[in-house]
C-alpha cells in the first residue's frame, strides 16, 4: 500500500508539470505536449520571439535513477551527431532549479496516431508502402549513422508536407553499447520485448513491419462475428506485402537491414504503379 501511495504521489504530485505561462530559464511555456514514462515535452519561445521549440524535461520523480539524466544525456549526445531535415536537432541543454531540460526544434504537425484515430483515414496498400518508404528512408539514415532508434511507432512519427519526420530518441542507443544501464544484455527480456531493444538493425525493423500494420488497419472495419483472427487473415494483402512484414516480424526469416527491405520495397511500389 505504501508503495502504491508513494508511486501515486511521485506521479501526481512530484512529476506534475509546469504550467503554460511559466518561464523556465530563457524560455516561456506554451503548453505540455506530452508526459511520457521517461519525461515531460513542452511547447515554450524565448521572451519576445514567434520561433517555437520543444523543451524535454526529466521527470523529477526519475531524476536521480539510471532512467533521469544519464538517459537524457544520452538522447542528447545521439541528437548532436544527427542532421538530417526530417529529424529535430537537439539545440542546446540546461538546469532551471533542479530540473534538466533538452531544448530541440519544434517539428509542427499531427503524429501518426492523431491521424489514423481522429481524422480516420483510409490508406490503401499501395500508399501505405510510399509511406513506409519515406519512413524507411529516415531509419536508414539512423543506421548508417550507428544508431538504433528503438521506438518507431505511430505517435514518434510526425506528419508534415506529405513527409514523415521521426522524433523521441529518448530509447534510441550506439549500436555496441548495451541495451540500457542497467542491463548488459536483452536475453533477460521476454521474447518480444527482445526483439523490440536488441541493439540491432533487426528492432527497428521489427518495429516498422508493426508500423506497416498500423497503416494497413486504418483500412479495416472488424466483423460483426467480434472474432479476433491473425493480421494475415484479417488484412487482404498482395503476397508481397504480406511476405515483406512476415520478415519485418521475423516470422519468416528477417532482412539483414534497412536497405535490403527498401530494395524489396522498391520493386514492389515499381511493379505496383505499372499495374496501377
Ligand atoms: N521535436 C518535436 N516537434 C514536435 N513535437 C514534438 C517534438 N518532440 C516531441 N514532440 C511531442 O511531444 C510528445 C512527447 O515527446 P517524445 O519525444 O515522444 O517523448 P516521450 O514519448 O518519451 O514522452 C510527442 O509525442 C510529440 O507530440
Ligand atoms: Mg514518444
Amino acid at each position: 500500500m505504501w508503495k502504491q501511495l508513494l508511486t501515486w504521489w511521485q506521479q501526481t504530485i512530484y512529476d506534475r508539470p509546469y504550467k503554460p505561462g511559466r518561464q523556465i530559464g530563457a524560455y516561456r511555456i506554451e503548453k505540455v505536449l506530452g508526459l511520457g514514462s521517461y519525461g515531460i515535452a513542452y511547447l515554450a519561445r524565448r521572451e519576445g520571439e514567434q520561433e517555437l521549440f520543444v523543451l524535454k524535461q526529466v521527470r523529477p520523480s526519475l531524476r536521480r535513477t539510471p532512467k533521469g539524466e544519464e538517459m537524457q544525456a544520452y538522447e542528447r549526445n545521439v541528437l548532436e551527431k544527427l542532421s538530417h531535415p526530417q529529424i529535430p536537432r537537439c539545440l542546446d541543454a540546461f538546469t532551471y532549479r533542479n530540473d534538466s531540460f533538452l531544448v530541440m526544434t519544434y517539428i509542427a504537425g499531427p503524429t501518426l496516431e492523431d491521424i489514423l484515430f481522429e481524422e480516420q483515414i483510409h490508406l490503401d496498400e499501395y500508399t501505405a508502402a510510399r509511406y513506409m518508404r519515406k519512413l524507411g528512408e529516415i531509419v536508414a539514415y539512423l543506421h548508417d549513422h550507428g544508431i538504433i532508434h528503438r521506438d518507431v511507432r505511430i505517435p514518434n512519427v510526425i506528419w508534415k508536407d506529405e513527409q514523415p519526420y521521426l522524433i523521441d530518441f529518448g530509447l534510441a542507443r550506439r549500436l555496441g553499447d548495451a541495451p540500457t544501464y542497467t542491463v548488459e544484455d536483452v536475453s533477460v527480456y521476454p521474447p518480444e520485448k527482445q526483439l523490440k531493444r536488441e541493439v540491432a538493425p533487426a528492432s527497428d525493423l521489427y518495429a516498422l513491419g508493426h508500423f506497416f500494420l498500423f497503416l494497413l488497419y486504418s483500412s479495416y472495419t472488424a466483423a460483426d462475428d467480434a472474432v479476433e483472427r491473425s493480421w494475415e487473415e484479417e488484412l487482404s494483402l498482395t503476397p508481397a506485402i504480406r511476405n515483406m512484414i512476415r520478415s519485418l516480424l521475423q516470422i519468416d526469416p528477417g532482412y539483414a537491414s534497412v536497405q535490403e527491405w527498401l530494395a524489396d520495397l522498391d520493386a514492389y511500389l515499381q511493379h505496383s504503379s505499372v499495374h496501377a
